[in-house]
């Protein structure tokens, strides 16, 4: 079993303030960092932080190199990302003092994967493989219909959520990893156990990981409902804890653990995450977790 993450790469230029900036303010930074990020990086980080084998695909420009650089200092089997890019995707983060987050995001070479690239890629794969997506990246209507024709286990963050998402075909989902707004606008419900409730009744097979910020996680499936707390962290920043969820999660069944342990274990990763600052850096290895976890 193979796990293929066709993602994002984002350089993350990251500001701190006092308040995020409101419609009509200027206001200055307290401190400007350029990190590595893009929710696909950050979890193919998390799965090799994690111990388990990935292949990254996707696609960056000469401005990128170093995005390339950390996948492959992590682990991360880089061969199928293409370095011909105009200019590598980015995004723009403000980091408030409570150590939340928001971000605009410029698409660049992440909108230059194509189908060809993408067909290329899968024929390295096949059934069972377990497929990584985000929506960060153009032609993700065609990868969920190619990975599903393969019988690839599908793991997708709608994340970030736009209209085109929302007209898609989930049925080859096999995880849908999702926070309660991309829930809301999937669904139009708002409580928690109604989102689930809604996508199953879709989706009968899907298996339905919804983050709850403070109050954990929500797991729901046909079978299966249980929920995960958070683990106590100190947050400083919480740029890629959803990342982190995901990549320590998928590592985690990968390995041969079970959905309560793989939740477990992505549950303390993430509040591991936040306790750091930056995206792909602040993604902690699984000695860290399992110190973290005792
Ligand atoms: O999930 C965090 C990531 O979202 C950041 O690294 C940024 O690049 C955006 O893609």
């Amino acid at each position: 079993m193979k796990i293929l993450n066709f993602g994002s790469l984002n350089i993350d230029k990251v500001y701190k303030v006092p308040h995020f900036v409101r419609p009509g303010e200027t206001i200055s930074s307290r401190s400007y960092e350029s990190f590595p990020g893009g929710k696909g990086l950050n979890q193919s980080i998390a799965v090799s932080r994690a111990g388990a084998a990935v292949f990254h695909a996707g696609t960056i420009g000469k401005d990128g190199l170093f995005l390339k650089e950390i996948l492959e200092r992590s682990g991360a089997d880089t061969r199928y990302l293409r370095e011909c890019g105009e200019v590598t995707g980015h995004a723009l983060i403000q980091v408030s003092e409570e150590g939340e987050n928001c971000i605009i995001l410029f698409n660049g070479s992440n909108y230059e994967n194509d189908r060809g690239f993408m067909d290329e890629v899968l024929k390295d794969f096949s059934e069972g493989d377990i497929l990584l997506l985000q929506n960060e990246i153009s032609n993700l209507d065609y990868l969920l219909q190619r990975g599903k024709e393969k019988g690839m286990r599908i793991m997708l963050n709608p994340s970030p959520m736009d209209g085109h998402l929302k007209e898609m075909d989930l049925s080859g989902v096999t995880w849908l990893m999702l926070n309660e707004t991309e829930g809301n606008e999937i669904t139009g419900e708002k409580e928690a156990s109604r989102i689930a409730e809604t996508l199953l009744a879709r989706y009968p097979h899907m298996n339905i990981i919804l983050t709850l910020g403070k109050e954990g996680a929500l797991f729901r499936s046909g079978e299966k409902e249980f929920r995960q707390p958070c683990f106590p962290a100190r947050t400083v920043d919480t740029t890629a804890a959803g990342d982190t969820f995901t990549g320590y999660f998928i590592a985690a069944l990968s390995f041969g653990k079970t959905q309560e342990e793989a939740m477990r274990l992505a549950a303390c990763a993430a509040a591991v995450t936040v306790s750091r600052e930056g995206a792909a850096v602040s993604i902690p290895v699984m000695a860290d977790v399992e110190a973290s976890i005792k």
